[in-house]
């Protein structure tokens, strides 16, 4: 069972189900969570009925035909279509993952959709995303030099290059942040999967000169060592990255520097 910051005092309600749709042969249903800051009710679960044979292969299809011809109330994030702009996240049949990557075809009963787990909802499926910007903007992602700048560009060799791979594809979904239970309970403090990896991501940057820094700031009880590989993030990854991995070696590298 997913849990999820619901408003104060509330608990989620069955809510209306749509008609199906007529002389439709091939009918899926969409269980989606409800939930509009306006009225003051409880989140509920309205049920809607889609016709696959008039649907694109995606949830994402899904839900924006539901939005187009059913109920242009629903709300949700959604931009690229194709895996690369992040902002379709949400959990789907239990588990965090991109709208628009995941086949409605691999679900086997009725599409469950709701908003990422654990985190403030703003309304329907979008959650306040605020405070997991703000911790992947405290780790700096930039290029960090002392020297001075060439004239060219900062070069970089293959085999060094090589070493960022599995990290810069991240797309900041946050899928892995808020599968992991130690960001569910201190996500104040903990940094948590995502903005981890893109520390790492820079640390390991050969061209980055601020190694020491950057160690130094992640050194504190809460903001690195929460992690306790668990593995959630891994799996909920739909990039395919590792973040659990990357946090192992940002731990390793503490180690190594007091050697
Ligand atoms: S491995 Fe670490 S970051 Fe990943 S889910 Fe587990 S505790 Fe969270
Ligand atoms: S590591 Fe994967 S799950 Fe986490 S934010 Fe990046 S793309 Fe999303
Ligand atoms: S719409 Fe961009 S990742 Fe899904």
């Amino acid at each position: 069972m997913v849990e999820f910051n619901l408003p104060k005092n509330s608990r989620i309600v069955a809510g209306k189900t749509w008609p199906k749709p007529e002389d439709a042969k091939n009918v899926k249903a969409f269980r989606i969570y409800r939930w509009d800051p306006d009225t003051g009710d409880n989140p509920r679960v309205d049920t809607y009925f889609i016709d696959r044979d008039k649907c694109g292969p995606m949830v994402l299809d899904g839900i924006i035909k539901i939005k187009n011809e059913i109920d242009p109330t629903l709300t949700f994030r959604r931009s690229c279509r194709e895996g690369i702009c992040g902002s379709c996240a949400m959990n789907i049949d239990g588990l965090n993952t991109l709208a628009c990557t995941k086949g409605i075809d691999e679900i086997s009963g009725d599409v469950k959709i709701y908003p990422l787990p654990h985190m403030p909802v703003i309304k329907d499926l979008i959650p306040d995303l605020t405070h997991f910007y703000a911790q992947h903007a405290a780790i700096q992602p930039w290029l960090e030099t002392k020297t001075a700048t060439p004239g060219t560009e900062w070069r970089q060799s293959i085999e060094d290059r090589k070493k960022l791979d599995g990290l810069y594809e991240c797309v900041m979904c946050a899928c892995c942040s808020t599968s992991c239970p130690s960001y569910w309970w201190n996500g104040d403090r903990y940094l948590g999967p995502a903005a981890l990896l893109h520390a790492y991501r820079w640390l390991i940057d050969s061209r980055d000169e601020a190694t020491g820094e950057r160690l130094d700031a992640l050194e504190d009880p809460f903001k690195l060592y929460r992690c306790h590989t668990i593995m959630n993030c891994a799996k909920a990854c739909p990039k395919g990255l590792n973040p659990a991995k990357a946090i192992a070696e940002v731990k390793k590298m503490m180690v190594e520097r007091t050697l």
